[in-house]
Parts: C-alpha cells; sequence; structure tokens
C-alpha cells in the first residue's frame, strides 16, 4: 500500500511533469508534435535558435533506439565472468547505490530486471551518457518525467559501466530470476518497459 500511495502522489506530479516537459520540448525543437499553426511555429523556431545546440532535434536512428546513444556499439555476453562481476559491485555500491535498487523501485528504476527490457548496449549507454539520453532518447525522457531526478554522469569508465553490466548479470541469474514475482510485476506496471 505504500507503493500505492505513492503511485498516488506520482500521478499528480507526473501529469505536472507532462506539462513542464511538452513545453521544454516545444521550445527546444521548435514543436516536435507536428505543430502547424504559422504564428506558433515561427515562434518555436525563433526560441529554437536561441535553445540552440539543438543536439535535441536530431532524430534518432533505429540503431540509436535500441542501444542508446553513446559509444557502445556491441556487447557480447558469454559466460558471467565473476572477478568481472564483483569488481562491477563496488563501483556499482559506491555509484549507483544511493539511487538504484537491483530489487526494487527506488528513487530510480529497479536494475536487476533492466536486461529484460533494455538491451546491454542501452544500459552501458545509460551509464556512460545519460546526459544525451535524458536530453534525446525517448525512453529516457520518459523515465525522466516519471522520476523526476536525473540520473547523474558518474565518470564512469566504459570497462567500469561493462563490470557493472557483469554485475548486473550474475544477480540476475541469482536471485533475479524469479522477477515475475512481486517485484517484477510491479516494474511491469510502469510506463515504458514494455509492459510485462
Ligand atoms: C542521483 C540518482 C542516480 C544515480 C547516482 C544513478 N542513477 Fe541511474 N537512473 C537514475 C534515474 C532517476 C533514472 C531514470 C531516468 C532519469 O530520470 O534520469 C536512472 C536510469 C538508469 C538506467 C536506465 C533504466 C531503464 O529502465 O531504462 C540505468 C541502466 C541506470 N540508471 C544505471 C545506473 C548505474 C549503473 C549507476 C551507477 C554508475 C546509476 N544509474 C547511478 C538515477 C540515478
Amino acid at each position: 500500500m505504500r507503493i500505492e500511495k505513492r503511485r498516488q502522489a506520482m500521478v499528480g506530479i507526473r501529469a505536472a511533469t507532462a506539462a513542464l516537459v511538452g513545453g521544454l520540448l516545444a521550445v527546444g525543437c521548435g514543436g516536435g508534435d507536428g505543430a502547424g499553426g504559422d504564428g506558433v511555429d515561427t515562434a518555436a523556431a525563433a526560441t529554437g535558435a536561441v535553445a540552440g545546440a539543438g543536439a535535441d532535434s536530431t532524430p534518432l536512428t533505429q540503431e540509436e533506439l535500441e542501444r542508446g546513444i553513446g559509444p557502445v556499439r556491441e556487447v557480447e555476453l558469454g559466460a558471467i565472468d565473476e572477478a568481472l562481476a564483483e569488481r562491477g559491485e563496488e563501483v556499482f555500491e559506491l555509484k549507483c547505490f544511493a539511487c538504484h535498487r537491483l530489487e526494487e523501485r527506488y528513487v530510480a528504476p529497479q536494475l536487476g530486471n533492466v536486461l529484460e527490457r533494455r538491451r546491454p548496449e542501452y544500459v552501458m549507454n545509460m551509464i556512460l551518457n545519460p546526459a544525451e539520453m535524458l536530453a534525446r532518447h525517448p525512453v529516457a525522457k520518459e523515465l525522466l518525467a516519471e522520476y523526476m531526478t536525473m540520473m547523474p554522469d558518474q565518470d564512469i569508465t566504459e570497462a567500469e559501466a561493462r563490470a557493472i553490466l557483469e554485475y548486473i548479470r550474475a544477480e540476475a541469474r541469482e536471485g533475479g530470476g524469479d522477477s515475475n514475482q512481486g517485484t517484477g510485476s510491479e516494474a511491469g506496471s510502469g510506463t515504458t518497459d514494455g509492459g510485462r
């Protein structure tokens, strides 16, 4: 019921955020949702020029949608490397645990089951390049609207991100295999995880 309550509060907040984010988007990318009214368009275009920098306005490729935006293109997953997973655990506890839990939703999304909804490349790119992901990737944007906290850039190296990924895999194998019970379905009721 604690969760119920939080969810209720969240609905109100979410509506407000949606409005806010919607507003920002309209300004940021010159009226993303089709626009139409000429007066509006001009205004948006003008503001767009100021807000400028406009990384936002470049459409994502299919690959970016699936694998996220960042340095990681291809991750090969073999048998779990225990030593690597252990290193990942250390980094995770130091730099992620403040916001993330593997087995439940916290300040941030649950991560024990993240590989059920995201590709490994996406996970690593989110870790390595959160600012751009939050600015441009529709899934990350939606989570931002929901959690209202910006995942910070933690200055993680690619090797560390890979180790964290291994840690998540190792934990999913052990405890998280049962993620269709309780917590799993809770996460599934969230907005962006492909509804399972
Ligand atoms: C200050 C809190 C905070 C810290 C610290 C943090 N994150 Fe996040 N993370 C978030 C939030 C909040 C989101 C959801 C998107 C958003 O709002 O930024 C997120 C999203 C993610 C996602 C995407 C989840 C999904 O379902 O798509 C991954 C993967 C992730 N974080 C991994 C990590 C890892 C690994 C670390 C440590 C290196 C870390 N995060 C540190 C807050 C945090």
